[in-house]
């Protein structure tokens, strides 16, 4: 197993943590005091669910697609719940979620970091429908099945680049031909999930028939 592990009852945030350490350690928390979302969000974070931090080597201009890595990797492992993935890395279980990834940069290193609500689903300040897992899973298998996957699609990412994961990505998708939309920072698009591009983009066909590449942005299935 590729992964050094090491465990700790309560930190700030395992991401925090990980920026510290060096590549192929795993920071996982059983809670979590700041736990940190996208876009500068709070990740409520009670003793019950997984919080883990992957430390992966950069991948340069390849790192964005990271995001899609990992996606794969944590829905691959919760595949027994049939949960899909909202772009680009958002997990859901019957249209609600149930995990969420936050890629950070430290030098020289990528922090992976994910939240499964395997017990509890936030309730507070949050801005879409949650769900979990109840506890229907147990936390140790959850967690080596998260650890096994992340090693197993970040070897093929590596060797055979990202098509594979894309393909995989897509078999997960949720939206793929249905309406969304897409907040940006200054508007929000709506239109039909034609695919996901090459370069991770999500390929939006507007009303006037043009298609959009999006690199960013929060996605709401209509
Ligand atoms: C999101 O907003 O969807 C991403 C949430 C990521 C949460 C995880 S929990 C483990 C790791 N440590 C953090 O502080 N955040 C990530």
């Amino acid at each position: 197993m590729k992964w050094n592990i090491v465990h700790f009852d309560t930190l700030e945030s395992t991401n925090k943590t990980a920026l510290t350490l060096p590549p192929d350690t795993v920071v996982i928390a059983s809670c979590q005091t700041g736990g940190r979302g996208r876009y500068g969000r709070v990740w409520e974070s009670p003793r019950g669910n997984l919080y883990l931090s992957a430390v992966v080597r950069d991948f340069h201009e390849r790192t964005p697609l990271l995001a899609f890595v990992a996606g794969v990797a944590a829905a691959a492992a919760l595949e027994e719940f049939s949960v899909a993935l909202k772009w680009p890395n958002d997990i859901l279980l019957d249209g609600k979620k149930l995990a969420g990834i936050l890629l950070e940069r430290g030098e020289g290193k990528i922090i992976i970091g994910i939240g499964i609500n395997a017990a509890c689903a936030p309730t507070q300040r949050v801005l879409y429908p949650t769900a979990s897992l109840a506890g229907k899973c147990s936390l140790p298998e959850l967690t080596a099945r998260v650890l096994e996957q992340l090693e197993k699609q970040l070897d093929l990412f590596q060797t055979k680049g990202f098509e594979p994961i894309r393909k995989q990505w897509v078999r997960f998708a949720a939206g793929i031909g249905q309406p969304l939309s897409v907040k940006l920072p200054d508007k929000q698009l709506t239109g039909i999930f034609r695919a996901l591009g090459q370069t991770g983009a999500l390929l939006l066909e507007l009303p006037d028939g043009s298609v959009q590449e999006i690199a960013a942005g929060d996605v709401f299935l209509l």
